[in-house]
């Protein structure tokens, strides 16, 4: 078999297209622009990158965009006071605070000082409990866009073995909750996990979220299983020339596809969903701050 492969790229383009109609809509029916802010602290590369795509593409879609770009050695303090005047800021629907973090400032308390109806990367523990509980939430990025992409390819996920490989706060967590309010059977492997070959085995759907370059083989894979490969890692490719390197995901793409039924690729799977999905949460937060219907088709 040769697996069908989901385009996270074309997936992600009319996502945005679909946020872009709400944000027109929401200008002319109502005279509201949803804003997004982002605020990073420090000069983490890899979170530069982020950042910049993240504004240009929350222009694209007609949303306002603020950054606050901040030394790394701001106090906690000084970052709390920021988050304070977002929150309280009229014009700004949306607050990520871009991680990770400088080691002298609190991860949780930091994130848990956004507004639970602005935190649209679904961080703050308000939010983890609603969605633990079945209950409206803002849902993480990463896992929301990993759900479309399962809901578009099965239509329904309901009753299917689901095996989440990682147990992030970020992905894996958030990822096994959502699969598991969709009814699917879901079990979270992890680094001690025994006999992680065949538990993976018997999965209809795996996702993958370990942070490990090309750890799933192809022979883990159940003959049409859906592979959603959240991992992006960096390896040196000495044969592309001197000093390349090459994405990889946390499976080995060429023997899992030789099994799959479905896989996303590494670049062009789930990365260009996560920011997608940012957009969405920001349209979505920004329809219920307002009292207005929420855009269907862009929450969990
Ligand atoms: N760092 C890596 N991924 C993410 C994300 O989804 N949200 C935030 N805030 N920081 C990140």
């Amino acid at each position: 078999m040769t697996a069908t492969v989901i385009d996270g790229k074309e997936f992600a383009a009319r996502v945005r297209a679909q946020v872009g109609m709400h944000v027109a809509r929401l200008k002319t029916d109502h005279g509201i622009t949803p804003g997004l802010a982002v605020v990073l602290v420090g000069e983490d590369p890899a979170s530069e990158v982020y950042v910049r795509s993240k504004g240009k593409m929350t222009v694209e879609v007609g949303m306002k965009s603020v950054e606050h770009r901040l030394d790394a050695d701001t106090s906690q303090a000084d970052l709390l006071k920021v988050i304070e005047d977002l929150n309280n800021d009229p014009e700004i629907h949306g607050i990520l605070c871009q991680l990770p973090l400088p080691k002298h400032l609190n991860e949780d308390l930091i994130i848990n000082s956004i507004d639970p109806a602005k935190d649209v990367d679904g961080f703050h523990i308000s939010n983890v409990g609603l969605l633990g509980t079945g209950q409206k939430s803002m849902v993480p990025c990463t896992p929301l866009g990993c759900l479309m992409m399962l809901r578009d390819h099965h239509g329904s996920i309901s009753g299917m073995n689901a095996v989440v490989i990682g147990r992030s706060n970020i992905v894996g967590k958030p990822m096994a909750q959502l699969l598991l309010n969709d009814s699917a059977t879901v079990t979270i492997a992890h680094s001690r996990t025994k006999d992680l070959a065949d538990v993976v085995r018997r999965a209809d759907i795996v996702v993958a979220a370990v942070g490990r370059a090309e750890m799933v083989p192809g022979d883990w894979i159940k003959p049409g299983a859906t592979v959603i490969d959240v991992g992006i890692n960096r390896l040196d490719a000495p044969e592309r020339g001197a000093g390349k390197t090459r994405l990889v995901g946390d499976v080995d793409y060429d023997s899992c596809a030789a099994v799959a039924g479905a896989i996303t690729p590494v670049p062009g799977g789930v990365g260009p969903m996560t920011i997608a999905c940012l957009l969405a949460n920001t349209v979505t937060a920004c329809c219920r701050a307002n009292g207005l219907p929420e855009p269907e088709g862009l929450t969990a």
